[in-house]
């Protein structure tokens, strides 16, 4: 049969396709850029006529309608990874959440969640009759080979990418035509802090290095302070704007790349119209399932890979936390660790660590002498090297503790530092600092108490005065 009369043949309305879902069943459902909206909101309109099903998903950008109460014995959600609209449900136990490595992805989902049912979004089919993923690849793509209904959305938006992101309108069970904008990542302004933190992850990296860039405000902020570098290589889970610009300068041309020479290799596209504009029919960009795109061993091919991340906390010894914050879950560990270990195994690789010295508007350290309570270590202390602030770089591989714990309280917020010294002290029995360094230190620390908010003020000095009687 002509691909068009497939085609044809599978054309329904979302409202018929979903009635291939049954009760009790598992659906696994595009994520980010690449959520079936279209398919997903013709299944919350219906929701009573369903019974025990699982919304399988990484991470919605979306209002996450399976977590409402009316949703209870109807639909729940289990995520890969914690976003704004579904956090809280899963601290109150609304909502699932399994915890993997990006790269096991793929068959954590195949062989252990097990979905029957698949809900992707694609672009039109081509003239030979075959759709792309588009901006999701991912664990995607690869659902269409397993799950026993596969639904897709046809959208206008959704761009045609390279790569290995395509499939034969032959493989899906049926399509629905919904023509609607992506949902986006938009960039934020790039604070003070976060240029500085880029300003230092930049002196680490050199012409010719192959970046991996990971999520939140950070990653922009190192693109934003790369333009005197060179022939700098690409190969990333996901990306967001800000490599555009640079990918067009052609200060990142993948020229030296070991693997996918010449070419830009992501796992999923995370931003706005900017960067799907640029991946669309663009053979310099090869989108491919995230088991070959954050594999470690895949990663280490190339050399001099730099992997960049950012976490909430880190300890004395160098253990970072990224993804929870106390027994809260805040996001996932991602690919973080995939990374940092492909980084690491990569000859000449480099991993690197990045985050503002505090959080919540300066009132919290984020290097702190011991882990919250409840949180989970993302990145073991074992696989770290450089961590980043604004206030410089720590490094840490071949150190030992004193050495390490030195070097971090060297980059924490100098308001903060009193304490971290101290707590060394109990640590180590020893000094941190010599009397000389000590003195420079407290000529730093009082200025920036002096600068600090009104309610954290006594409580610093309480701390710096303690370490002023040591
Ligand atoms: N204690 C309590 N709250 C903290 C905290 C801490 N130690 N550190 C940060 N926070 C708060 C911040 O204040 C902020 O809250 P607010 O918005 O109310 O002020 C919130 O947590 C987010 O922190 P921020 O650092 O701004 O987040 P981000 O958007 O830059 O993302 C990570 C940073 C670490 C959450 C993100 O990079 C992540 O999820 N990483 C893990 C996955 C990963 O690295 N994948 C890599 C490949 S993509």
């Amino acid at each position: 049969m002509d691909w068009k009369e497939i085609y044809n043949s599978k054309l329904v309305s979302a409202e018929e396709a979903i009635k291939a879902i049954k009760d009790g069943d598992k659906v696994v459902t595009g994520f980010a850029c690449g959520e079936p909206f279209g398919i997903e909101r013709a299944l919350v309109e219906n929701y009573e006529n369903y019974k025990d099903v699982q919304i399988v998903n990484m991470l919605t950008l979306g209002d996450s309608p399976w977590c409402e109460p009316r949703m209870k014995g109807h639909f729940t959600l289990n995520c890969l990874f914690a976003s704004q609209s579904n956090r809280k449900a899963i601290s109150t136990g609304a909502c699932e959440f399994t915890t993997s490595h990006f790269y096991e992805i793929p068959d954590v989902i195949k062989n252990y969640i097990c979905p029957r049912v698949s809900l992707v979004m694609v672009s039109p089919p081509d003239e030979h009759g075959y759709v792309s993923f588009g901006t999701t690849v991912d664990y995607t793509r690869g659902t269409t080979d397993y799950c026993e209904v596969v639904i897709a959305q046809v959208n206008k938006y959704m761009p045609r990418t390279f790569g290995n992101s395509i499939k034969h309108v032959r493989d899906f069970t049926y399509f629905v035509e919904i023509d609607e904008p992506l949902p986006e990542v938009k960039d934020v302004e790039i604070s003070e802090t976060e240029m500085k933190i880029g300003e230092n992850c930049a002196s680490l990296i050199n012409d010719g290095d192959c970046l991996q860039l990971g999520i939140g405000g950070i990653p922009n902020a190192v693109c934003a302070q790369l333009w005197d570098k060179k022939d700098l290589g690409l190969h990333s889970e996901l990306v967001g704007d800000g490599v555009v610009d640079l990918l067009e300068a052609g200060i990142i041309n993948n020229k030296k790349k070991q693997t996918n020479n010449g070419r830009t290799v992501l796992g999923a596209a995370f931003g706005s119209e900017k960067l799907t504009k640029y991946i669309n029919n663009n053979p310099s960009v090869e989108m491919h399932p995230i088991d070959y795109v954050n594999n470690p061993a895949e990663i280490a091919k190339n050399d001099n890979m730099v992997s960049i991340n950012s976490c909430l906390q880190v300890d004395l010894l160098g253990q970072v936390v990224s993804d929870t914050v106390g027994l809260n879950q805040f996001s996932a560990v991602g690919g973080q660790v995939d990374f940092v270990r492909g980084a690491t195994m990569s000859r000449g690789g480099r991993s690197i660590i990045a985050m503002p010295s505090t959080a919540k508007r300066g009132m919290i350290s984020r290097i702190v002498p011991i882990i919250t309570e409840g949180s989970a270590i993302t990145t073991p202390r074992n696989d770290v090297n450089y961590v980043v602030t604004e206030y410089g770089i720590a490094q840490l591989k071949g150190r030992t503790l004193k050495e390490r714990a030195k070097a971090l309280i060297l980059i924490a917020h100098p308001r903060f530092r009193p304490h971290l010294i101290l707590e060394y002290k109990n640590r180590f029995n020893e000094d941190a600092f010599t009397k000389e360094e000590l003195k420079e230190q407290i000529e730093l620390i009082k200025v920036h108490i002096s600068n600090s908010a009104d309610e954290l003020r006594e409580k610093l000095h309480e701390d710096l005065k303690k370490l002023l009687k040591h």
